[in-house]
């Protein structure tokens, strides 16, 4: 499983840990440390294989801790798995933030190297000009009310082709599919009618970006151990740099433009944009892609599920027009389907694998107890959580679609660690409202349209590729093989949806 490119960057580390171990480091007041079976190297093989559910497997194995630490050498990883230390992690925002992990995003991730541009980009805390959460909070207004419906406008017309596509393919993958038909969307949506991301071969090199991030990351002479993924994110940048130039965000979103405005106002070059913005469509499609198959797998996978949400959507959410044109209603999926809305959330609770991140800005004592070194990472990994009975009831590992639905008693949106999905307060995903648009639009047209039937006739969950650095949404390794079939119930009608600008928000927990 282990590759050669991953075993030099595991030479570099190791290097690189030689000259920085300082000996026994451990203070007693810092949460307890476990080992995994293999000494100093073990979590660093365990990030490798695992990705982002490092950090749960080890919780797991330790249920009795509330907080553990694990040592990765050169840094530190303190891993929670309490409601009371979740709680007490946002009582202390201040010195655990997520703001110094946009830093290590644009140097890591996205490549950037010169230290000017590094100062620039650095959190104010830290000593920088701050520019880097600067972009990021920009962009939460554009994600919501007027300037969201209008992406949404845009994104859900470009969907369309593919739902039609469905009636007329044979045999096709599945997962593949939700790719094509989110990347399209979302870029589109986003950069207009110049998007860089048309062009397939630029996709491709995206998804070469992406897959092959675990090697990148660790920016170690990138071209020689990294070189797929460091290739695609150049000829993503080259594609970006070359839009950008032509003036393409003229006719893009507000989002990209505010993005675009904050880097040049900042005095990033174009260049240096260009390249943050090849890390951007991690958040546009990442977790939004394997989201929407699991969407669809949780419910063909429910037959009686699947029939009541078709009656739900089509007693709440159609209207027709004389012409006999079937409309889908976003406004009316927002406020008038909670079995869909509370199946939506259900799905998200069980299929995700969040880990909430934050970096220890300054020695913090957690509850007055644990203590917490500045430079070290904490992290709350969400299935440890989604299992606690205190925070769930009895049926925390059942499936329960009806859990998120009304119901006075059963207010899980107060329960701290109740849902993670989406992050935790204060750093809470901005794109959960587009992304559940984009998600719901598509899984409800798509079911009262077709019958899809896996090929072998079994829904049987295919293999997850648990080494993503990045999605938390159990992304599949290899293909999910599918036919789909026009129900006779709507045989001959035509379809559309309808999106109305400057409605609220879906009324979604977080954690
Ligand atoms: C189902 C799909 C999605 C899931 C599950 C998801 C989840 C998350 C999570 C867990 C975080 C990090 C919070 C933390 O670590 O505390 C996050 C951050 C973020 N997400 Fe999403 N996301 C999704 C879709 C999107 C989309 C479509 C967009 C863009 C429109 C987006 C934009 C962002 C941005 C910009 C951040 C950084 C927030 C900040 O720095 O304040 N996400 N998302
Ligand atoms: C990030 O990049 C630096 C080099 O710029 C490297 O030393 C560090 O190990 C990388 N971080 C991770 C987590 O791989």
């Amino acid at each position: 499983m282990i590759d050669t490119t991953q075993l030099l960057i595991l030479g570099a580390v190791v290097a690189l840990g030689y000259f920085m171990f300082n000996g026994s480091r451990h203070d007693p007041r810092e949460p307890p440390f476990v080992t995994s079976g293999i000494p100093i190297l073990g979590h660093m093989f365990g990030m490798l294989w695992h990705g982002v559910g490092h950090w749960g497997n080890q919780a797991k194995k330790h249920p009795e801790q509330p907080i553990i630490s694990l040592d990765m050498l050169f840094t530190k990883f303190y891993v929670i798995t309490s409601p009371d230390l979740m709680q007490a992690v946002q009582r202390n925002s201040k010195t655990l933030s997520f703001e110094p992990l946009l830093l290590f995003s644009a140097k890591n991730i996205s490549g950037i190297s010169n230290p000017k541009t590094l100062d620039l980009l650095k959190e104010t805390d830290a000593g920088g000009q701050g520019l880097g959460p600067k972009i990021m909070h920009a962009m939460t207004p554009t994600l919501v009310g007027k300037p969201l419906d209008l992406m949404n406008i845009h994104m859900i017309r470009l969907i369309q082709p593919f739902i039609e596509k469905l009636g007329d393919s044979s045999t096709f993958d599945l997962y593949e599919w939700c790719k094509d038909a989110t990347t399209a969307a979302s870029t589109e949506a986003t950069y207009g009618p110049m998007n860089p991301y048309k062009d397939k071969a630029v996709q491709d090199a995206w998804w070469d970006f992406e897959t092959g991030l675990g090697a990148l990351i660790a920016n170690t002479l990138p071209w020689l151990t990294a070189r797929k993924p460091w290739k695609g994110r150049q000829k993503v940048a080259d594609a970006i740099l070359k839009y950008s130039q032509e003036g393409g965000q003229k006719e893009g979103s507000k989002l990209t433009a505010v993005r675009l405005q904050f880097a040049m106002e900042g005095g990033l070059t174009l260049e240096e944009y260009s390249q943050l913005e090849v890390g951007m469509l991690i958040a546009f499609v990442s977790n939004t892609v394997p989201a929407m198959f699991w969407c669809l797998f949780d419910l063909y996978y429910r037959p009686e599920l699947l029939d009541e949400l078709r009656k739900e959507i089509e007693a709440n959410a159609i209207s027709v027009t004389v012409d006999g044109m079937h409309s889908i209603d976003l406004t009316a999926i927002r406020e008038h389907c909670p079995l869909l809305l509370s199946t939506f959330q259900e799905i998200l609770r069980t299929r995700s694998n969040s880990s909430p991140t934050r970096v220890v800005t300054k020695d913090t004592l957690l509850a007055d107890k644990y203590l917490l070194k500045a430079g070290n990472t904490v992290s709350m990994p969400s299935i440890p959580m989604a299992q606690r009975k205190e925070v769930w009831g009895d049926t925390s590992k059942a499936f329960d679609e009806r859990r998120f639905m009304n119901s006075g008693e059963k207010d899980y949106s107060r329960r701290a660690g109740g849902f993670l999905t989406f992050g935790l307060s204060p750093t809470i995903c901005p794109g959960r409202h587009f992304a559940s648009s984009e998600i719901l639009l598509l899984v409800a047209m798509v079911i009262l349209r077709y019958d899809i039937v896996p090929v072998g006739g079994v829904w049987k969950e295919p293999t997850k590729d648990t080494t993503s650095m990045v999605s938390i949404m159990g992304p599949v390794k290899g293909k999910f093989p599918v036919n789909a079939s026009p129900r006779k119930e709507y045989a001959g009608v035509k379809w559309g949806f309808h999106v109305e600008e400057g409605k609220g928000q879906f009324p979604l927990i977080i954690g």
